[in-house]
């Protein structure tokens, strides 16, 4: 059993009022994205800005929910997208703030409309650089290069670890002696990095050495250093001073300008996800609720990362609870959640909650075994509920062929 991850079960926001009460009279399963949590999120972000002079920009690859955008916008300094669709999503829906893209590899046949877009383009390796790098510098856009410093801080993560060993993901210093030219080099405004996966401020300490080690040479000649996403910034007990250290220290010794581009942190704890249990089996003493929403379509990262969700009113197990396995309707066998106990037997039809569902899960939803994605609503500061988008059948049809636009 994945103990449930710490320093996610937060289900404060809902201000002691029970799911039932607040959510029973919506279609499930749903997603709620909470507004006034999404504002909390990024008014600690924005005192980081204020304190340090960096800039923190919004990953869209965890939460691209744009009717959210002009609210984290009052706060952030803008976008940061992973190609051609995000950039336009973030250009459109958050009009007059930096758009910044990172991509592995760039295809030809998108660059230019990017360039409409973006005002900040890295590339992941030389060769990238050299094949896009003085179009996008005759476009007037800032350039940077990721860099790999090969420094892990996470263990048993390889999936979310871009230092692992043999990764794609930036350039480490043998590629940089091996590749960069003296004009490659000049086409550079910044470097990036992203190596960081839900951690605290010592991992970056840790990192910023090993940067400093590799490519503090480098530095010096640049104009910003972008420190990737994966700052766990917004949980509660980071350690917020010695993360502004980190930027101070980053500013000073090399004078750049410093980004931030956390996706987690803007939306942490800022969602949830309704359902209702639609039956109770049993087998081999393993009681297993099926709800109607799915680990594998609408919340992939429980069983990619894997973690198990907070569930509002499940606790640890101990004497007198009632443990119950949730999973999915679909065909797989691993479409499991996860278990919790519970001070009650639950019961066909009863309403589930689960907490911190609003990053990594619109964005990555699929349709498997023809599954309805959730509808999206908004809380909105005022606690009044707003429907967002909704789905049918002809959103799961219509990306399978023809003859349904
Ligand atoms: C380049 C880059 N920037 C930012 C992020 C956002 O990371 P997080 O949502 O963990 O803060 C990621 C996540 O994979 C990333 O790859």
């Amino acid at each position: 059993m994945v103990p449930v991850q710490e320093g996610r079960p937060q289900f404060w926001g809902l201000g002691g009022h029970g799911p039932e009460e607040l959510f029973g009279g919506m279609p499930t399963p749903a997603y709620i994205i909470d507004e006034n949590r999404i504002a909390d999120n990024c008014r600690l972000l924005a005192s980081v800005m204020e304190e340090t002079g960096c800039r923190i920009l919004l990953a869209q690859k965890a939460f691209s929910n744009f009717d959210l955008y002009p609210a984290i916008g009052q706060y952030l300094s803008g976008t940061e997208a992973s190609g051609l669709f995000e950039a336009r999503l973030g250009a459109e829906e958050m009009p007059g703030k930096e758009v910044h893209v990172f991509c592995a590899a760039y295809r030809e046949e998108d660059f230019e409309e990017l360039l409409e877009y973006a005002d900040h383009i890295v590339f992941n390796s030389p060769a990238q650089l050299r094949r896009f790098g003085a179009m996008a510098r005759s476009a007037g856009k800032s350039i940077g290069l990721r860099v790999n410093p090969e420094c892990s801080t996470q263990e048993g993560h390889a999936i979310y670890d871009p230092c692992a060993p043999g990764s794609r993901l930036g350039t480490t210093r043998k590629q940089w002696d091996e590749s960069m030219t003296p004009e490659l080099v000049s086409l550079l405004d910044g470097l990036h990095f992203h190596t960081l996966c839900e951690q605290d401020s010592d991992a970056l300490e840790t990192t910023l050495h090993a940067v400093g080690k590799a490519f503090g040479d480098v530095l010096p000649g640049m104009k910003w250093l972008n420190m990737g996403g994966g700052h766990h910034i917004t949980r509660p007990g980071y350690d917020i001073p010695r993360l502004e250290r980190c930027i101070r220290s980053a500013r000073e010794a090399w004078g750049v300008e410093v980004y931030l581009e956390p996706g987690e942190a803007v939306a942490l704890n800022a969602g949830y996800l309704v359902c209702r249990v639609l039956d109770i089996v049993e087998n081999s003493g393993v009681r297993t609720a099926i709800v109607d929403a799915s680990a594998a379509c609408h919340m992939p990262d429980v069983i990619e990362m894997p973690y198990t969700p907070p569930l509002y009113g499940a606790e640890g197990s101990g004497e007198g609870r009632h443990v119950y396995r949730l999973a999915g309707p679909t065909c797989l066998a691993g479409d499991v959640i996860g278990e919790y106990s519970f001070g009650h037997d639950l019961r066909e039809g009863e309403l589930l909650l689960f907490g911190d569902m609003a990053i990594y899960s619109m964005c990555k939803n699929n349709t498997f075994n023809g599954m309805p994605l959730p509808d999206i609503w908004k809380r909105g500061a005022d606690g009044s509920l707003a429907r967002l988008a909704g789905f049918g059948y002809a959103d799961f049809k219509m990306r399978l062929g023809n003859r349904c636009r």
